[in-house]
Formats: C-alpha cells, sequence, structure tokens
C-alpha cells in the first residue's frame, strides 16, 4: 500500500477526500439512524441529509424537483431501475457499441424474456459515435435511447446535447449512463435534453460504494419493478406512485448518502474544471509519453478535447493482463486490465483477442510525478518483452 501509485480511478476512486471519511465517521457515529421514518429528531435531523443530497445533486444536474432525484445502490442498479421500468414487451431500443454491462447486459435481458428489440450504434475511429446514425435508426415502437455519457475505456465524451435533440424530436426517451462523468463534467440535463440520468457516488463524486441514483425529468413515467417499504404511508397495499418513493425501496444506505454529500462538497469547492483540467493535464501527458514508446498503442483520439482522464493502450502483441500483472508486481503501480465490463467496445477495436487493455484512470489526487513514473515503467516493459 505504502508508495503505491493507484491509477485506477476509472473503477473506483481511491483515495477519497480526507473531508469524506471525517464526515462519514462523525455522521454514522451521531445519526446512524433511520432516516426521517420515526418522527423523532435525531431521525428527523438524519432525514434532512438525505434531502440536502438529493437537492445538492439535483441542483448539479439542472434539475427542478429534488423529490426526482432517487437514490439507489450504484449505477448499475440505477440503470436496471430505468431500463426495465420504461420498456414494455415489443419496444425498441437504441443503444451504442461503447455502453458498460451495465446497460448491454439490462437490455440484452429485455430482448431475451421481454421481447424487446435492441440496435446498436457503432463508434468511429476515434471513440465517437455520430449523432446522425440515430436518425435512420428509429422505428415506429422505440421508445428508449441509451447512450453512455464518457467510455470507461476509451475516454471519449459522446455528443449527448445532440443526440437528445434528436431524442426530442422523435418523441423518445433518452436515458445517459453518467457513471463516468458525474463529478468530472458539467451536466445540464435541459441543455442536454436528456430525459432520465444515472450516476454512481464511488467515482469521480468521490463517494464510497454502495450509492448511486438516478434524476427523472417530470411527466416521466418510470413503472415500478419492485415494491417494499417506503416509510411512509404504510397501510397502502400498493408501492407509492409519488417519488422519490415511487423508486426508492426499504432503508436508503444513509452512510453513503453521507459521503455522497460530503464528495460532491469537495467537487464543488474544487471546482469541476480544475479538478477535470488536473486530470486532464495529466492525460496529455500519459498520452504523448506513450505515442514515444515503440510498441505501444493507445485507443483515443489525438485531440483530447471531448475526453476524460481515462486512457486505455496496449503493449503489441502481449495480453493486457500481463502488463497489468508487471507494473503491479515490479513498480507498484495499480491499473485495470481487461474487458472493462465493455465488451463490444473491445469487439469494435479488436482488442478482444489481447483480452482487453490496460487502463489508466486519473483522479484528482494523481500528480505528474505518477504520470512519469508510469510512462518509465511501461517503457521499459515494452523494451524488455518486445525485443
Ligand atoms: C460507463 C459505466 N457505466 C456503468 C458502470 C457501473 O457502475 P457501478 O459499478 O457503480 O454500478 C461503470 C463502472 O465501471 C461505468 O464505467
Amino acid at each position: 500500500m505504502e508508495n503505491l501509485i493507484y491509477l485506477d480511478n476509472g473503477a473506483t476512486s481511491f483515495p477519497k477526500p480526507e473531508e469524506v471519511y471525517t464526515f462519514m465517521d462523525k455522521f454514522y457515529r451521531q445519526n446512524g439512524v433511520s432516516p426521517g421514518r420515526s418522527g423523532y429528531d435525531l431521525s428527523i435531523e438524519t432525514g434532512n441529509i438525505v434531502e440536502d443530497t438529493r437537492k445538492a445533486m439535483t441542483r448539479y444536474f439542472n434539475g427542478t424537483d429534488p423529490r426526482r432525484l432517487i437514490f439507489s445502490l450504484n449505477s448499475t442498479d440505477a440503470l436496471n431501475l430505468a431500463i426495465s421500468g420504461l420498456l414494455n414487451p415489443g419496444d425498441h431500443v437504441i443503444t451504442t457499441t461503447v455502453e458498460h454491462n451495465a446497460v448491454l447486459r439490462p437490455l440484452h435481458h429485455m430482448s431475451l424474456y421481454q421481447d424487446v428489440k435492441v440496435d446498436y450504434i457503432p463508434f468511429d475511429g476515434k471513440g465517437f459515435v455520430d449523432p446522425d446514425d440515430f436518425i435512420s435508426g428509429f422505428q415506429s415502437n422505440t421508445r428508449l435511447v441509451v447512450v453512455n455519457h464518457a467510455s470507461n475505456v476509451t475516454g471519449a465524451v459522446q455528443p449527448i446535447k445532440e443526440i437528445g435533440k434528436i431524442c426530442r424530436e422523435k418523441g423518445v426517451t433518452f436515458l445517459v449512463d453518467a457513471s463516468q462523468t458525474a463529478g468530472k463534467l458539467p451536466i445540464d440535463i435541459e441543455e442536454m435534453n436528456v430525459d432520465v440520468i444515472a450516476f454512481t457516488g464511488h467515482k469521480s463524486l468521490l463517494g464510497p460504494t454502495g450509492i448511486g441514483g438516478l434524476y427523472v425529468k417530470e411527466n416521466l413515467t418510470i413503472k415500478h419493478t419492485r415494491a417494499g417499504g417506503t416509510g411512509v404511508k404504510s397501510a397502502q397495499r400498493h408501492h407509492l406512485e409519488e417519488y422519490p418513493y415511487r423508486l426508492e425501496y426499504g432503508t436508503l444506505n444513509i452512510i453513503g448518502i453521507a459521503g455522497l454529500y460530503a464528495g460532491l462538497n469537495f467537487v464543488l469547492k474544487k471546482g469541476l474544471e480544475n479538478i477535470h483540467g488536473h486530470e486532464m493535464d495529466l492525460t496529455c501527458k500519459l498520452k504523448d509519453g506513450l505515442s514515444r514508446i515503440d510498441n505501444v498503442v493507445t485507443y483515443c483520439a489525438d485531440d483530447l478535447t471531448n475526453h476524460i482522464g481515462v486512457l486505455s493502450f496496449n503493449i503489441k502483441g502481449f495480453e493486457a493482463v500481463n502488463t497489468g500483472t508487471i507494473l503491479d508486481g515490479e513498480y507498484n503501480i495499480a491499473c485495470r486490465t481487461g474487458l472493462h465490463c465493455a465488451p463490444m467496445v473491445h469487439e469494435q477495436l479488436g482488442t478482444d483477442k489481447l483480452h482487453g487493455t490496460v487502463r489508466i484512470g486519473f483522479g484528482p489526487f494523481n500528480t505528474m510525478a505518477h504520470v512519469d513514473k508510469a510512462i518509465d515503467a511501461i517503457k521499459e516493459i515494452a523494451s524488455i518483452y518486445t525485443k
């Protein structure tokens, strides 16, 4: 652990800001009770943190009604709630080959068990999907378009606003997976024409695992696919129709919500543009360094303008996992190798044959020195193993 260079922030951010650890510890010691439901002062106080976090996340997405910000376990859970609650048997969905299994698998299951048809728009040589490709894909039964805001493999940020505009014109619901971008980029669902957005708390929002959610625009109905306790209107047999209860089930993860609250506050205080700017400086330096090493291939656009601080590469002819194992064992550098739960990206890139890519994901606490060490290590590995 000591001297570890952690470059796996695309999977989860680590470490968290000191403020997050301190806030969570204090909160759980002082407020670890059922939020809001029980009526005594401490319960109400605990409920206030939940509601403050709803408000803060709603503001971050430029939503209008905090009740429409619902908490779930993570973005996989949130995406499952949205996908299964928006689709009916016989519906058609358009998505992309950039998606994570958090989207691909729920859609696959819907196609197997609910007769939902799914079409996949491929990305271009630089990692971007073309909004025009969606236009010809619409059918009379197209109900949903699902697109990843930024790829967790290539780091490409998709043209969400333009795709959303097309969905608006067609009257089709637009669901965005902001797992990689929430906490990194400004997200304005109004301006970006987004109907539902899924987020996870443990990546760039710098909170703990086990918390995520959705913001659902007004007038959009997501049907219940689960039911249970809500702490209010308990005599009613049917799960509540009104938000946020409509999509929340059981006791909330209050310690996770507290961590998300502290993480979001940290990000907003530091400034999104400062954090993202810093991570992009590191990414540009890494890309530049890797481009000077023989036999190293990177999988990203030449111009990193529409990009996040995630970069995939391989040493030619060398399986990704081997590079990752040596980086860890010999250099104490932690990064992710494999398909990164996004198999269709690799089918398109041809990296499935190398069992994926090595992925470096930067966080706010990485430094230029970390990049230098990573470049030197990769250079040494490439020179030894591709002789
Ligand atoms: C693009 C994308 N979508 C969804 C997810 C799933 O996030 P979680 O594991 O927090 O549900 C991830 C996490 O790796 C991701 O990168």
